[in-house]
């Protein structure tokens, strides 16, 4: 049993296979949180709250006179109220009837049972492997008739706990939620460390460490999306730990909308974290009876580092969020037109990059921007989804025979959130953009929101999109969208509604995103925001790929996906090959360079394949074949980051078989220093005993060999142990080139 609920002592233990969660109803039944780490005995461990009287910390009435050292000002909790005594940051503030907001917390029942719950409307993690429990806690206020269910999914082999919440108005009259996050977690004196993730468009998800000092630290996003700014994640860890040893907890939002996460050191050094949607933009209406769902986070803990912690997540990720027939299908290498051709193009020249493509062993053709309504630059045609026939010179359904007759898969591209002033949907339809009456809107990129809070917009929607995807037989589509929202305002909503567009907004995606799989339940799709700005667990249930990043620059890709692999899996990061120079920073970059850092991801292509030299192509097809060779340790290995891209000269990660029968080192070098001093690294994940070799994946077209001596350590036929690979460890080859990636196959023989 993962859950267990000791009677005697009111306590509840969440146990999984390397952690321990547990609560504890007092006696006055608020339920206190009492502990999460590593995992430990069904101790009733509420003996380690720290309970005296403290000015300026009041009590509740039913115990003020006979104990003052009880105050919900300094108890540690599992979800904690509004302006009833607890003075720290909320999880809950219900506007009620009579215009307080008040809210206390106190147990009123739970149950425990076999299987994982779901949430009406909402992306969640899903257990088909026989692993999850559910704890269903049910809080009341009864003075202010709101109930909370908290959710609680313990699964045990996966060491994850996810938690969601469910507000009731339990009253007789409306009531507006205010304020209602996910998670309130409670740390009982541990000092700590912050890891959080902040970007910018064609930057995103750089780590940022720092220690939690007191006072209130907060990120979030007010932008409509999870948004490049700040990824909705964090890991709190031991201020020594590191990769490979100390406490770390990380916790990830199933929710790819607006959140705000808060961590709060307070005055005892206890430390509080809530997770929840933002509430800045958020007032919902509950008429009585009426319930909200809160989304899901997930929440992890290693106490052997932040490797463990990250692989911990990238499996469940990858196993219980990421769903259909993708989840386990090694993924198409596609080519992307956009780089390539930009919005100059017709079916003449789509058909000969996939026919170029098609020979090199790339499997699917994806048609980006530009090929419906009017649409030869991004200031017109969103909205229109309608093929333009003039310029591809066929219909969709000629164009999808035509590339698959080229021996490829086809994908293309929409941007289902947006409209263009200058489009015919919005002509006809003005009301469905989002925009606030008497006011011109901000424009971004000269787009517009489409209000998908409103059910018309999301139906008009899913029959465009499936009438294309139908007619083209499409197999995969790129689900872009590249603005914020501002101006919100929904012209279909009543005025004491509007504080519940955004979130609306964002359950008629999901909904026009389920409708898509229900159809076409073998399409893949690719999310994306102007790169990866929309990168998160909510919408890797739909879509089980995100393209990572528009700067495909790799050397600030070593950045990106660094940062971006602390939450997120490998098979999860849509990543390509691109020309050179770049086109974001104009670097010149060494194509087998570019290939390896692609692999990172779920690879693919972004040129004009037509313009490459025949040694360029080979190339190419050497990528692509180890690529396929290498799929399943890339795709499903644990990750480990050896060096960082930050503090050293040559960033080296490693993904490895979960058996350890086989480990894939990459390594690429990206500053250049005369006379350089040896990289070295010590693998991670092989068996101690099993003996191995080592093989150097060589690019055609080196500017000098290796030395022999440098050569001989990977000939691919001596035998190392694991064990010695994992101590004494072995150094990079030295570059030969500015910008030398290497990959270095380590088998099991
Ligand atoms: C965004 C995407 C790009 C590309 C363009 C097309 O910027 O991130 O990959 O699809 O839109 O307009």
């Amino acid at each position: 049993m993962s859950i267990l609920y000791n009677e005697e002592k009111r306590t509840i233990t969440l146990q999984t296979r390397n952690s321990t969660y547990q609560m504890k109803i007092d006696e006055l039944n608020t339920v206190l949180h009492t502990y999460y780490g590593e995992k430990t005995a069904d101790d009733d461990m509420s003996y380690a709250i720290h309970r005296i009287d403290r000015g300026l910390s009041g009590n509740p009435a039913e115990i003020a006179k006979i104990d003052r050292s009880y105050s919900l000002d300094t108890l540690p909790q599992e979800y904690s109220g509004f302006g009833t005594g607890d003075y720290r940051v909320t999880a809950a503030r219900v506007l009620h009837g009579d215009g307080t907001q008040a809210l206390r917390f106190r147990y009123a029942g739970h149950e425990i049972y076999p299987g994982k719950y779901s949430i009406p409307g909402l992306p969640a993690a899903y257990d088909d492997a026989d692993d999850a429990m559910t704890l269903a806690l049910t809080l009341k206020d009864t003075e202010a008739n709101v109930t909370a269910i908290l959710y609680y999914g313990v699964f045990e082999k996966a060491d994850v706990i996810t938690r969601a919440v469910k507000l009731i108005n339990d009253g007789p009259e409306p009531k507006v939620v205010n304020k209602v996050a996910s998670v309130n977690l409670d740390f009982i004196g541990d000092d700590l460390d912050m890891i959080t993730f902040y970007g910018r468009w064609a930057r995103e998800r750089t780590p940022e460490r720092e220690h939690v000092t007191h006072g209130i630290h907060s990120i979030g996003s007010v932008r409509g999306s999870s948004s490049p700014h700040y990824s909705p994640s964090v890991i709190l860890c031991d201020p020594t730990a590191d990769e490979f040893t100390g406490s770390a907890y990380g916790v990830t939002f199933v929710y790819s909308c607006e959140f705000e996460l808060e961590i709060e050191k307070d005055m005892i050094n206890n430390t509080r974290l809530v997770l929840g949607i933002h509430p800045d933009n958020f007032a919902w209406t509950l008429q009585p009876g009426e319930v909200f769902d809160a989304p899901e986070a997930i929440l992890t803990y290693s106490a052997n580092g932040i490797s463990e912690m990250s692989n911990n997540l990238h499996r469940f990720i990858r196993k219980h969020i990421v769903r259909g027939p993708w989840r386990d299908a090694r993924r198409p290498v596609l080519i992307n037109n956009w780089e390539g051709t930009y919005f100059n193009f017709d079916g003449d020249k789509l058909v000969s990059i996939a026919a170029d493509a098609a020979t090199l062993g790339v499997e699917m053709f994806v048609l980006d921007d530009g090929w419906f309504g009017k649409r030869d630059d991004d200031n017109s045609g969103l909205g229109d989804w309608f093929p333009n026939e003039k310029k591809l010179g066929c219909t969709i359904e000629e164009l999808g025979k035509r590339i698959k007759a080229t021996g490829v898969k086809f994908g293309i591209w929409f941007e289902p959130e947006a409209v263009s002033e200058d489009s015919d949907l919005y002509r006809t339809h003005p009301d469905w953009a989002v925009t606030i009456p008497g006011r011109k809107p901000n424009l971004s990129r000269n787009e517009l929101i489409l209000d998908l809070s409103r059910v018309d917009v999301q139906d008009y929607l899913i029959k465009c999109m499936s009438d294309v995807i139908r007619a083209a037989q499409i197999d995969y589509v790129k689900w872009d969208y590249n603005r914020s929202i501002c101006d919100k305002y929904s012209h279909a909503l009543p005025k004491e509604r509007q504080g519940e567009m955004t979130h609306r907004f964002m359950l008629g995606t999901y909904r026009v995103l389920e409708a898509l799989l229900t159809e076409f339940p073998d399409l893949l799709i690719e999310g994306c925001s102007s790169g990866g700005g929309r990168f998160d667990a909510g919408m890797m249930y739909y879509t089980p790929q995100i393209w990572g990043s528009d700067d495909t620059d790799p050397i600030e890709r070593l950045e990106i996906q660094y940062g971006t692999s602390f939450i997120y899996p490998v098979s999860t990061v849509g990543s390509h090959v691109s020309a050179t120079p770049n086109h974001q920073t104009g670097r010149v970059t060494p194509l087998d360079t570019r290939g390896i850092v692609a692999m990172s991801g779920t690879f693919g292509y972004e040129l004009d394949i037509n313009k490459m030299s025949a040694e360029e192509k080979d190339e190419v097809q050497r990528q692509i074949s180890v690529f396929k060779e290498l799929y399943s340790t890339i795709q499903y290995g644990n990750y480990y980051r050896l060096t960082t891209p930050f503090d050293h000269t040559c960033t080296v990660w490693e993904m490895a078989d979960e058996d350890g029968a086989r480990a894939v080192v990459n390594a690429v070098y990206h500053a250049v220093r005369a006379n350089p001093a040896p990289v070295f690294v010590k693998v991670k994940g092989l068996k101690k005993e099993a003996k191995y070799t080592m093989r150097l994946m060589e690019a055609p077209g080196l500017m000098y060999p290796l030395d022999t001596r440098q050569q001989a350590v990977f000939d691919g036929e001596t035998l190392y142990s694991g064990q010695t690979l994992m101590t004494r460890g072995f150094y990079i080859p030295a570059y030969r080139k500015e910008y030398q990636g290497w990959q270095i196959i380590i088998e099991e023989k």
